[in-house]
């Protein structure tokens, strides 16, 4: 590995599918169904192996519909979520049948409806409900409380359900929920578990029967010690839902992993390429990745834990910031960490990179995007 050129994301197949076992495993206990949500890591092997442990698709967008529909998961598996649908969008699930639209609006109701008459179809479609739920964890990937953007207000549900008369070309078939990612207090999916009650208990009261309930994604992952916890709480997580939620006969229900599935799996290497000492006495060690390949210690202030996977272990110890090339002063990848003294050529390991690493690179500063190795493919 030490002859390849770096930066690149290394994954780790023995650990994705050790990861999608056990997901699938704890899932099928309840017979819960899970659909995997693309925008964490839409590499295509990744997708090959999600699908050949039979999960389906959670897609925000046509070119995610596509990736999953190309690496051979079923229409019917792929539920199609995002605040704004393009009307392009919106026609292809409806071309390719898909299991369901997460319906963020009652204005969207009427374009789906509108769209799907067109073209002579029906569509699916599962109400996005804004919870209002406090889901503890950062404000940028917190979705589920009354001030974000998505969903559609408590307060608007019932003016959806009368407008449904008026939209011949929908079927409402379910209700879909989504507060937040990185979620690692299980009480936030408890509490969720009790909004949903509450919501079908209204439901019920006025006659709308519903065939499934989505309760999206969100849970997190131990990025201080993943070599502690390599595979989420899957069996904890499956289980909160199992003893709060109350299903209505025949009802599934459906989730939308992205992170715990895959985050655990990629590390993105780089190597050292200039050590600093600031005047003032930090000691900066200048990577080849920067906040292009990684984005989410800049933009989220992530921790990400960094191993030397050059220096030996007993080398003295230093306390360093890490930093990449980028022209952004927010292109730290870690600050006071202690790390084996660092040199010129040394490859670096940042844990913890698959879920929202690839995916979310840039070539911002005309970089270009960077390989993606599988360990069973190194050298
Ligand atoms: N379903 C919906 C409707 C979502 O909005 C999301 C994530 C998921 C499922 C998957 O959530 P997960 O299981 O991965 O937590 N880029 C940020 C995370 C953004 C999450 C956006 N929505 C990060 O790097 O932390």
């Amino acid at each position: 590995m030490n002859s390849l050129p770096t930066p690149f994301y290394l994954y780790d197949v023995d650990l994705l599918r050790a990861t999608l076992d056990e997901a699938t495993s704890q899932a099928a206990r309840y017979g819960y169904q899970v659909h995997y949500a693309l925008k964490a890591n839409f590499n295509r092997r990744i997708l090959a192996l999600v699908n050949e442990y039979g999960l389906g698709a959670d897609c925000v967008s046509g070119g995610e519909v596509q990736a999953a529909l190309d690496a051979g998961i079923p229409a019917s598996k792929i539920v199609f979520a995002g605040v704004a649908k393009s009307d392009e969008e919106i026609a292809l699930g409806l071309r390719r049948d898909i299991f369901s639209f997460n319906c963020e609006s009652l204005q969207e109701m009427e374009v789906i409806n509108d769209i799907a008459g067109q073209t002579g179809r029906k569509a699916r479609i599962a109400l996005r409900i804004n919870p209002d739920v406090d889901p503890h964890t950062h404000k940028y990937i917190s979705t589920g409380k009354a001030e974000n953007k998505f969903g559609i207000p408590y307060a608007e549900v019932d003016k959806a359900l009368g407008m449904i008369g008026n939209l011949s070309n929908l079927e409402i078939t379910g209700l879909h929920f989504h507060v937040g990612s990185q979620i690692r207090y299980m009480k936030v999916f408890a509490d969720l578990c009790l909004r949903v009650n509450e919501l079908q208990e209204w439901f019920a009261s006025r006659g709308l029967q519903l065939s499934h309930i989505n309760v999206g994604g969100g849970l997190g992952i131990n990025y201080d010690d993943p070599a502690a916890e390599p595979i989420p709480d899957f069996k904890g997580y499956f289980a909160a839902f199992a003893s709060h939620l109350k299903l209505r006969p025949g009802q599934t229900l459906h989730f939308e992993p992205g992170r715990s599935i895959v985050g655990q799996c990629g590390r993105l290497i780089t190597r050292v390429l200039y050590n600093k000492v600031t005047p003032g006495g930090k000691h900066i060690a200048l990577v080849d990745a920067g906040m292009t390949e990684l984005i989410r210690p800049a933009l989220y202030q992530a921790r990400h834990r960094i191993e030397n996977l050059t220096a030996s272990p007993d080398a003295p110890q230093q306390t360093y910031t890490v930093g990449g090339p980028i022209c952004e002063s927010s292109d730290i990848f870690a600050s006071d960490i202690t790390l084996p003294v660092t040199r010129r050529g040394d490859m670096l390991a940042i844990m913890s990179a698959g879920a929202y690493g690839r995916a979310m690179s840039s070539n911002y500063n005309l970089r270009n995007f960077v390989p993606e190795i599988f360990t069973d493919e190194l050298p």
